[in-house]
């Protein structure tokens, strides 16, 4: 098949800057990257990209596709070449160009490094030598933010990271969920007090494009979400983030609307609050405001009590207690919700269900018998070992 491509070419030691158009002919089931390679072997030897494993593993070869990141081999032209389309490849955003399309991962790997992304034990080594068993069901967890496979596709699409470069980003958050959510580690409390400073959890704008972009499926912003529910479950709620999260809670637990007109003092507290009275007397101008903020309760406010019943009855504080991007968009997608969480959580390729309290298997270090909360109890060993 023809496949046309346009790629932005960059030298950064020249500051040379141009977009150049290629014609070539390529198989049919061939991908973005089998083209570049095309392109590097037969037309232009100067073109710099990166790559490695060709199947979607290694996440070296992420860039831009008409404005939005891809990896390259996971990306089919077929489709693309028969509508004639002719895209528009570019280097990955929120992070320095070095050449065309290879981007310099420093700053990448320094926000994944300030994750501690190792576990610290939370017990004792078995005094036997062997392993600890893990219950699949307590993996599952964290199964999905364990498919990350650093690629930057998030991080390239990031909103808070192109305002703030310091922004931790998505996929070094996702990271600190994966080991926050693993019952083996036991630095949860230092974990999330480092995520929580400044340039961290609360300054995600929810923008939502890293779980667009992600190709591995990780959905980092609901790893983010579970960061923070986590956060507020352990008490480390000094950020305005958090209590802004907390007032939504109260508020439509309360009356079943958010009463906006509390948001910043409950959030920022009084003293800021009459601070920014001029910006209030802004908003009431424009009609934002009600001019006499009484407080009434919304005739179904049982809806949104019974909700934070159900949540509270399943004891689902925490990340249990976030709903994964799949799982709502599923449910659109069926117009009205008639499956069950099994069915959904049933089809072919959907992560596997959460844990839920009281689930699980009986053995193993996390399992019910074994909380990760108890280091340096007894091993668990394999069934039918003395
Ligand atoms: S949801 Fe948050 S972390 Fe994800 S891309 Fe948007 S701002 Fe970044
Ligand atoms: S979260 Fe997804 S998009 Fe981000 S680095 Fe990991 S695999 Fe890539
Ligand atoms: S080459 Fe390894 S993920 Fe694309």
């Amino acid at each position: 098949m023809q496949v046309g491509l346009k790629i932005w070419r960059y030298d950064s030691a020249t500051g040379d800057r141009a977009l150049r158009e290629y014609e070539i002919e390529a198989p049919e089931e061939a991908t973005l990257l089998d083209c570049l390679d095309i392109v590097k072997d037969r037309h232009d030897g100067t073109l710099a990209y990166r790559k490695s494993c060709r199947m979607m593993i290694c996440g070296s070869c992420g860039m831009r596709m008409d404005g939005a990141a891809v990896l390259a081999c996971k990306t089919r032209m077929y489709d693309i070449a028969q509508e004639g389309r002719v895209p528009v490849i570019s280097a990955m955003g929120n992070l320095p160009i070095v050449k065309d399309l290879v981007v310099d991962m420093d700053p990448f790997w320094s926000k994944f490094k300030a994750m501690w992304p190792w576990l610290e034990p939370g017990y004792d080594r078995p005094d036997d030598g062997r392993e600890y068993r893990i219950s699949q069901e307590r993996m599952n967890v964290v199964h999905k933010e364990a498919l990350c496979i650093n690629c930057g596709c998030c991080v390239s699409e990031c909103n808070a990271m192109e305002s703030d470069p310091e922004f931790l980003g998505p996929q070094a958050l996702a990271k600190g969920m994966r080991f926050v959510g693993d019952p083996r580690d036991g630095a949860t409390v230092e974990r999330l007090e480092r995520y929580n400073r400044e340039h961290g959890i609360w300054d995600c704008t929810r923008c939502y494009f890293c779980n667009e972009r992600c190709p591995k499926g990780v959905d980092p912003r609901d790893a983010i979400a579970k960061l923070g529910a986590e956060s507020i479950r352990l008490g480390i709620d000094r950020d305005m983030g958090a209590k802004h999260a907390k007032w939504f809670v109260r508020s439509a637990e309360t009356t079943g609307w958010l009463r906006e007109e509390e948001l910043i003092p409950k959030t920022q507290g009084y003293v800021s609050a009459i601070k920014q009275l001029k910006f209030g007397a802004s908003l009431a101008r424009h009609g934002k405001v009600r001019p006499v903020p009484i407080p009434h309760v919304a005739r179904d406010v049982d809806e949104a009590r019974n909700l934070r019943k159900v949540v509270q009855e399943q004891d689902r504080a925490g990340a249990l207690g976030i709903v994964q991007g799949e799982r709502a968009l599923a449910r659109l997608a069926h117009g009205g919700g008639s499956e069950s969480l099994e069915e959904i959580y049933a089809r072919p390729g959907s992560a596997p269900r959460p844990f839920l309290p009281g689930e699980g298997s009986a053995e193993g270090q996390g399992s019910l018998t074994q909380a990760d909360v108890t280091p340096g109890k007894e091993p668990t060993r394999k069934r039918g070992e003395a």
